[in-house]
């Protein structure tokens, strides 16, 4: 499977993405953090994980990450082409960054890698669209007006699917999932960094398997 992963298209890279429905936003403290929290993901059925580059680990973590071979792994707050090119050869799949830059964007494009940028605005989607992209981070969702904002930006956009990230937690989930635009939700709710702190990982593998059930739950109601 980790060739397969390796051989996927940008676009298959973002259908399985949409296909799990869940982006766990992970933060690193510790480079001995990544194996068990890898095994975590695996064993919860989460198998995708976005490594922010927000540590000194980042880098490190995310080539941990790579070599499970159930895991599509991706960056997450990238911020410069440099940092494209660091993750893909770490062995990152696909890109998330915190807005919309057209040198990133073009890095991923150059590099054939997936990348999701974040916006909030009309004007950050049409800028996002004019670059030709159509799967976008909506960040920080709660704070930039929730899912009310994605139907009211939805309608303009209507070839647009988003990725409400920031404030998004099993309370609003439904909110979220049941809107046509919205093909996936991130967030660090099933990866919290006090748990992995502690070292609690059979607390992090249920969080993650209760994502896994409430999403599958709400796709099939
Ligand atoms: C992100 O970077 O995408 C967010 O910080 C994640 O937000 P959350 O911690 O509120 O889920």
């Amino acid at each position: 499977m980790q060739t397969q992963n390796r051989d996927l298209t940008v676009d298959a890279v973002t259908d399985r993405i949409t296909g799990i429905g869940l982006l766990p936003v992970i933060v690193v403290d510790d480079l001995a953090q990544a194996r068990p929290l890898a095994r975590a993901l695996v064993d919860s059925g989460l198998h995708t994980a976005e490594v922010t580059f927000r540590t000194p680990q980042a880098l490190d973590a995310l080539a941990v990450f790579a070599g499970h071979p159930e895991l599509l792994v991706g960056a997450g707050t990238v911020r410069t082409a440099e940092q494209v090119r660091r993750a893909q050869d770490a062995g990152a799949r696909f890109v998330v960054s915190p807005g919309f830059s057209e040198p990133v964007v073009e890095a991923c494009r150059t590099r054939e890698i997936p990348v999701f940028p974040g916006v909030s605005s009309a004007t950050d989607i049409h800028r996002a669209t004019e670059a030709g992209l159509d799967v976008l981070k909506f960040f920080p969702a709660e704070a930039s007006g929730g899912a009310a904002a994605i139907a009211a930006l939805a309608a303009p956009f209507p070839d647009v699917r988003f990725i409400p990230t920031g404030g998004v937690g099993p309370r609003n989930l439904p909110d979220y999932l049941g809107l046509p635009a919205v093909c996936c939700v991130g967030g660090s709710w099933m990866v919290p960094r006090d748990a992995m702190r502690a070292g609690d990982w059979l607390g992090v593998t249920e969080l993650c398997r209760q994502a896994v059930a409430q999403v599958a739950q709400l796709r099939a109601g």
